[in-house]
């Protein structure tokens, strides 16, 4: 197993990730803590998808005593929006509701061209306002929400990741990505950067504020750097809140990547093409005849249509429970659960897209 922003290798362990990691497993004690604020769970809560933390007991802690924080997360545009890219933001979205806090989200457009061999900044200025859309499309309130550009707000941000790279040296930059000689002096640099919105808000407001990053756990070799390095320069270390990863259609394990297309679902895909993939791709744990998967059943812990409706279009735990129970007793086939999922799909895309369109007349208000 290896996790790092850029790259994810083999099969992924969670247990083992929480180990080696140093993160904190959210158990009941920390869901009911956080249900004290927001009366209720998100489902990604409550199904264990947001899995684990870094210093949220802290950062309640600082809540409850009435020093709001603010929440921090980010996309770096490479492509489209593909459906796992939304798990973070939507929860974001529910966070931001719940806690009625700012939002700075941050675009680091030079990322994936320092990163990606073929990649040019013309490419990524383009996915960079493609991208916006989906996150506005999202329903992000613009009077609490910053959109954070790295070329663009470079002259914010500069200076405070200067006084971050003077922390940082190359020997901790390998250890932390598995970065080598051979990578270009960018890609040494970007974490720099990254770090910048983790305190740029204290910065500017001139007092410390705490801050909150939700994200999947690939970003945790960043945000592990970030925390040691910004009590150096005097301010606190941002908590975060981890999500597992929403797996590829041709799972089960593994991370849904912009870069593979036939095992990826965009938010610009038409009905017809996503049909087309579930349909040819999805991964699925029913039997290879009908009459064994009448007779045995299927397995909806591997079934991808099964984990995409619990991980993200299936909100209702009854509903949801009733569909792995009929799948496993062979009741439900993988066809009928593939078109329940291409149905819920293409009516939230349909939605979205239509918010995405929306969304190109409200760009301006979120930038800084
Ligand atoms: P990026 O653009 O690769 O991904 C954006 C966010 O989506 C998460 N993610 C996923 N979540 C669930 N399932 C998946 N299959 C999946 N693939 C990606 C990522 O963890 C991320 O939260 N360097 C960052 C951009 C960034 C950022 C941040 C992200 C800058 N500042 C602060 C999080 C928090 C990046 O390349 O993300």
């Amino acid at each position: 197993m290896q996790i790092t922003p850029w790259e994810v290798k083999g099969e992924i362990n969670y247990d083992r990730l929480i180990k080696e990691f140093g993160v904190e497993k959210i158990d009941d004690l920390m869901l009911n803590r956080i249900k004290k604020h927001t009366k209720d769970l998100h489902f990604l809560l409550r199904r264990k998808i947001f899995f684990c933390h870094r210093d949220l007991n802290w950062l309640l802690n600082e809540y409850e005593k009435g020093n709001k924080f603010y929440i921090y997360t980010g996309r770096a545009p490479s492509g489209h929006v593909h459906l796992g890219h939304l798990l973070p933001w939507v929860f974001t979205k529910w966070l931001q509701d719940k806690f009625k806090v700012e939002l700075w989200f941050q675009f680091p457009d030079e990322e994936k061209f320092l990163f990606k061999q073929n990649l040019t900044l013309d490419d990524t200025q383009k996915y960079l306002y493609e991208n916006m859309l989906d996150v506005i499309a999202l329903g992000f309130d613009h009077r609490k929400t910053k959109f954070l550009i790295d070329t663009k707000d470079a002259g914010l941000m500069y200076k405070e990741a200067c006084k971050v790279a003077k922390k940082i040296n190359f020997s901790m930059v390998k250890a932390a990505f598995g970065l080598n000689d051979k990578n270009n002096i960018g890609s040494i640099f970007y974490t720099s950067m990254q770090t910048v919105p983790a305190f740029l808000p204290s910065v500017l407001k001139n007092k410390n504020i705490p801050c909150l990053i939700p994200h999947a756990v690939d970003q945790d070799p960043h945000f592990r750097l970030t925390r040691d390095i910004l009590p150096k320069l005097g301010y606190y270390k941002p908590a975060s809140i981890q999500c597992v990863f929403m797996p590829p259609l041709t799972g089960p394990g593994g991370k849904m990547s912009a870069s593979e297309e036939q095992s990826t679902i965009y938010t610009v895909d038409s009905p017809e093409e996503v049909e087309r993939k579930i349909k040819k791709y999805a991964f699925s744990g029913g039997r290879d005849t009908l009459e064994e998967h009448r007779k045995l059943g299927g397995n909806p812990d591997i079934d991808i249509s099964y984990q995409y409706l619990r991980m993200m279009f299936e909100p209702d735990d009854k509903k949801l429970e009733k569909i792995y129970n009929d799948y496993k007793s062979g009741k439900l086939l993988t066809g009928e659960l593939k078109q329940m999922l291409i149905d819920k799909i293409n009516t939230f895309l349909k939605n979205h897209q239509k918010n995405r369109e929306k969304a190109k007349k409200q760009v301006d208000k979120f930038l800084i």
